[in-house]
């Protein structure tokens, strides 16, 4: 029993939002290129999906190659050389086995730390972010760099016009460190859910432990994301706005009270259906689709880094940050952006 003259324990930490970064591959494809060997047009991409250009790895590079390079920036963006913890938000690992992180961890200098990958499709970085936020306020760890970064060229058809003109490749990286609760930068409570009544709305059949014996082995399809497109874009419709409403309600706040909404880059007309379904005006929604596509669990944290850099978050807007992925899974947090963060580039 404690003695009535013992000190109050201190709150527990919070999770503060200390560093941005972003890493995109060099070589950009745009529609006309894809209209060479796709059946599709220009102009049918751009006005159903929103996209111009993407960016797309070469063949030399990985995800581990993309993670790292982020990884630096946000470390740098935090002024930090060493991290506690590093969770990587991926579907598209170097291997099936072992997991990324550590490589990652290795090749950024970060010497023995826990490091682990989590797979939630393109809710994957919110997804990491709450579970480092978690070991933040546990006190297991006071600083974790969240890595979200893709390779979906590894996994697209090139030839399925469906497919190929949605996805991108790229990296971002947040780096999280201990703070106060209520000061700015301190991530809110998450809400989140899945649903794998839909697992196979998109998905790749190959490469996991299920075997599919319709399907000859090697062929190439097995290999390729198969995606019910007009499935997933409803679902990610209903579930995105109503996530955005319970992470709001959790932080205490109204629909009314967000300032900006960054939302999960996987279509144009998904965002604006969300933006529209929330009350939100597009200046609240700040967007990078038309020049990266739909880039999966490195899709948030790239346009964090791309709307604080372009001056789209600046100190004191309450920002909620919401995702919906294969699956399905869906999440969101809240944020009052706090001053003096520089994302790197
Ligand atoms: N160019 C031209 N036509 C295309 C096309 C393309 N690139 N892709 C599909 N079409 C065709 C279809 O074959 C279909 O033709 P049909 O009517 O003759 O059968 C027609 O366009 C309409 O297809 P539909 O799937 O109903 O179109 P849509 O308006 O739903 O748009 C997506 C298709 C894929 C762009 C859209 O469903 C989408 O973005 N879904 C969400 C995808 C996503 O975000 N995935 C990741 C989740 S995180």
């Amino acid at each position: 029993m404690s003695s009535p003259d013992a000190l109050p324990s201190p709150p527990p930490p919070a999770a503060r939002l200390i560093g941005l970064g972003s890493w995109l591959p060099p070589r950009q494809v745009t529609n006309a290129e894809l209209c060479t060997r796709l059946d599709t047009s220009a102009e049918w991409i751009r006005t159903r999906i929103g996209i111009t250009t993407r960016h797309i790895a070469d063949p030399t590079t990985a995800t581990s190659d993309m993670a790292v390079e982020a990884g630096l920036r946000a470390m740098k963006s935090a002024g930090v050389d060493h991290v506690d913890a590093l969770v990587l938000a991926t579907t598209t690992p170097d291997h099936p086995v072992p997991a990324t992180a550590p490589t990652v961890a290795h090749r950024l200098g970060l010497r023995h730390v826990p490091a682990f990958d989590l797979a939630a499709g393109c809710s994957g970085f919110v997804y990491a972010t709450s579970v480092a936020a978690a070991l933040i306020q546990a006190g297991t760890a006071r600083t974790v760099l969240v890595v979200g970064a893709e390779t979906m060229s590894a996994i697209i058809d090139p030839a399925d016009r469906s497919t190929a003109p949605i996805f991108g490749d790229g990296a971002g990286a947040a780096v999280l460190g201990a703070g106060r609760a209520g000061e700015p930068g301190t991530l809110g409570p998450v809400a989140w859910g899945s649903d794998g009544e839909h697992a196979d709305a998109i998905y790749v059949p190959e490469g996991g432990s299920r075997r599919f014996p319709g399907l000859p082995p090697g062929d190439g399809a097995g290999r390729y994301v198969h995606m019910r497109g007009n499935v997933v874009l409803r679902q990610a419709v209903r579930h995105m706005s109503q996530v955005s409403r319970d992470a709001a309600a959790a932080a205490g706040w109204t629909v009314q009270d967000i300032d900006r909404l960054i939302v999960h880059q996987a279509n144009a007309r998904i965002s604006a259906a969300v933006a529209d379904a929330l009350g939100l005006p597009p200046e609240a929604v700040p967007s990078n689709i038309a020049r990266v596509g739909n880039t999966s669990a490195a899709s948030v944290p790239l346009l964090l880094a791309h709307a604080a850099a372009n001056g789209q978050l600046t100190a004191g807007q309450r920002v909620l940050v919401a995702a919906f992925g294969a699956g399905f899974t869906w999440a969101a947090t809240t944020l009052v952006w706090p001053a003096g963060l520089h994302a790197v580039s």
